[in-house]
């Protein structure tokens, strides 16, 4: 895989906490339209050091769009039509695996799909055939190897794997969920992994989740979770977050598209 400088913009969807990007240089800002409705946002524009990046706020700005209402088709399609070819998702989760604390950072290497009813194809209506895409590593691996030497680079206290549970929301879970979730290999729980990550496949595109812990799930710790809990790990590690996206950016830029 080459890693000289595509000059294609890489996209950034930011979640829960990442409404806006500090640092980036805009350039732009976009409203779009695409076949399957509007983004949950404008498109901005503009420069991450030397890279070029588009970032798109998955619950709107102001955050206002719930995980499951979120138009996951139009997201991703808006970022494709602006040329992108490499998506990072951020995405706030809550931790599973013991070692997954509140403001920890996850680079995730795997996901199960617990969602439901969400539109989570753009194979469908009057096809000429059925595509059935590979989606046996669901994260781009060179992908994730950069956000991992990034975290490495900056001494993040972070994980190289994890198995992200997509759950519907928007409610949290209960203790049972997550023991349930823990049986069937999930180290963290969110609510919007799914289908973002199967939609940037089935249009080619490189993509890798960027999580930040903001809560051990339901049932792992001795309180229940509270908004102050969440607010604060997002305040611990969103910088950290950033110096990954940061670090990243450049060696992003330079990966070409799935399957070229
Ligand atoms: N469960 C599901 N989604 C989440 C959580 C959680 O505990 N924390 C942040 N997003």
């Amino acid at each position: 895989m080459s890693t000289e400088n595509t000059g294609q913009p890489v996209g950034i969807i930011g979640g829960t906490g990442l409404t806006t990007l500090s640092g980036l240089q805009i350039t732009g800002e976009r409203s779009v339209n695409t076949p399957w409705g509007q983004p949950s946002s404008k498109l901005v524009e503009g420069r991450l050091g030397d890279q070029s990046v588009v970032f798109l706020a998955r619950h709107g700005n102001p955050h206002r769009i719930p995980p499951h209402q979120v138009n996951y088709r139009a997201n991703v399609q808006a970022l494709h039509d602006a040329g992108v070819r490499t998506i990072v998702g951020v995405n706030a989760v809550g931790g599973i695996h013991p070692d997954m604390g509140p403001a920890h950072i996850v680079i995730p290497d795997q996901i199960i799909d617990y969602t439901w009813g969400r539109a989570s194809t753009f194979f469908e209506g009057e096809l000429e055939e059925t595509t059935h895409i590979d989606f046996t590593w669901p994260y781009t691996e060179k992908a994730r190897e950069l956000l991992i030497s990034a975290a490495r680079d900056e001494a993040l206290s972070f994980s190289d794997f994890g198995v992200y549970g997509a759950t519907q929301g928007p409610r949290l879970e209960t203790a049972a969920e997550v023991l349930k979730l823990e049986r069937d290999g999930c180290d963290l729980v969110g609510m919007t992994g799914m289908p973002e990550a199967a939609l940037a496949a089935e249009l080619q595109m490189n993509y890798v989740c960027l999580a930040l812990v903001v809560n051990r799930a339901a049932g792992k710790s001795d309180h229940i979770i509270t908004m102050t809990e969440i607010e604060a790990a997002i305040e611990q590690g969103m910088s950290g977050i950033k110096r990954i996206l940061e670090v990243s950016m450049a060696g992003l830029g330079g990966l070409t598209p799935q399957f070229s």
